[in-house]
């Protein structure tokens, strides 16, 4: 027998599941092919569906198959990669795909446990993947899903403190059917209607069954334990353009933005040292910035024209679509021809 939420819960992913194109709709007789499924759940870490949605079409268009892209360059992947953010999961994507073809013989195990045992797969990626693409009924939670979970529960003790009770009640939720459109269910319902701000409660197939929504406090779950300051970095970055090329270096494989395409930098700390690649007129064109995990970074941007050796990196054409984020944004600031 369902738990009474998810019976409701599914009822309403039968009529409102999102059409998603990693995504085999409830109902249509056919299983999820688990590349498919592996690539979106891991590029859907930390991202939305709206910033995936590109990246998942270039990928599958480039490397259908798990065996494709476990035989792409490095460096192509990285440069599909680039926008995306958090890049040593692209550096591990490419890991799992090469462990699957070199150990599974291109098959993805088909258990929560197997899947766990690969580069790159935590917890919840392995939940994901055996839920939805192996009908296992693994118990998946991320964000939406400790978010919804905790309003229904009224559970009131903070995160990441109350993660142990929000599994126990996530688990009783988990149909032994179905549990991969379960799963989604809950992260539709998390970004459509039990969303972080002024949920839509009069929406909700669970509004009924909700004790955070009974109590009034719903909009106000999960609680969160107060975060630490994040340090703050700063750093420089020079960008010598020479005729139509620019200077440009793979950032080392391992470490913050590893294997990325990069304009070269000073080390980042309270008090960066100037590391120009080479000596010219440098000319300070601005700043940009940008937030990691584990700090905030401001980089002093510096520009030239002038032709030099450099005492590292490459001359050569630069697309702009493959720097991450960080660099894209410091290559903007170059100055317009008037
Ligand atoms: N977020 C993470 N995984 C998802 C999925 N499979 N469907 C919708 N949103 C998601």
């Amino acid at each position: 027998m369902r738990d009474p939420r998810s019976e409701a819960l599914l009822a309403w992913y039968d009529v409102q599941a999102r059409d998603l194109p990693w995504r085999v709709p409830p109902g249509a007789d056919r299983r999820a092919d688990p590349y498919r499924v592996w690539l979106s759940e891991v590029m859907l870490q930390q991202t939305t569906v709206a910033a995936v949605r590109s990246y998942y079409a270039t990928f599958t268009a480039t490397w259908p198959g798990v065996a494709d892209l476990a035989a792409a360059e490095d460096g192509a992947v990285m440069a599909a990669w680039a926008g995306l953010g958090y890049y040593a999961r692209a550096r591990n994507l490419l890991k799992c795909a090469r462990v699957v073809v070199a150990e599974h013989g291109g098959r993805f195990p088909e258990t929560e446990a197997g899947l766990r045992a690969l580069p790159g797969i935590g917890p919840y990626t392995a939940a994901a993947v055996a839920a939805i693409a192996f009908g296992e009924p693994a118990v998946v939670v991320d964000g939406n899903v400790e978010r919804v979970v905790s309003r229904l529960a009224a559970i009131e003790t903070p995160l990441p403190a109350a993660r142990p009770e929000i599994r126990v009640v996530a688990a009783e939720m988990t149909p032994a059917d179905r549990p991969g459109d379960h799963a989604q269910a809950m992260m539709d319902l998390g970004a459509t209607i039990c969303t972080p701000r002024s949920p839509a409660c009069m929406l909700c197939p669970l509004a009924a069954d909700c004790a955070g929504r009974a109590a009034g406090i719903a909009g106000t779950l999960p609680r969160k334990a107060p975060k630490a300051a994040k340090p703050e970095r700063r750093g420089h970055v020079y960008l010598a353009r020479r005729g139509t090329d620019w200077l440009v270096e793979t950032r080392p494989g391992s470490g913050l933005l590893g294997g990325m395409l990069a304009f070269p930098t000073s080390e980042w700390s309270d008090a960066p040292r100037e590391a120009p690649p080479f000596a010219a007129p440098w000319r300070r064109i601005g700043e940009v910035r940008h937030g990691f995990t584990h700090f905030g970074l401001t980089l002093d941007v510096h520009a030239t024209e002038a032709s030099g050796n450099p005492d590292r990196g490459r001359w050569g054409a630069l697309d702009p679509r493959s720097l991450p984020t960080l660099f894209a944004k410091a290559l903007a600031l170059w100055p317009k021809k008037s």
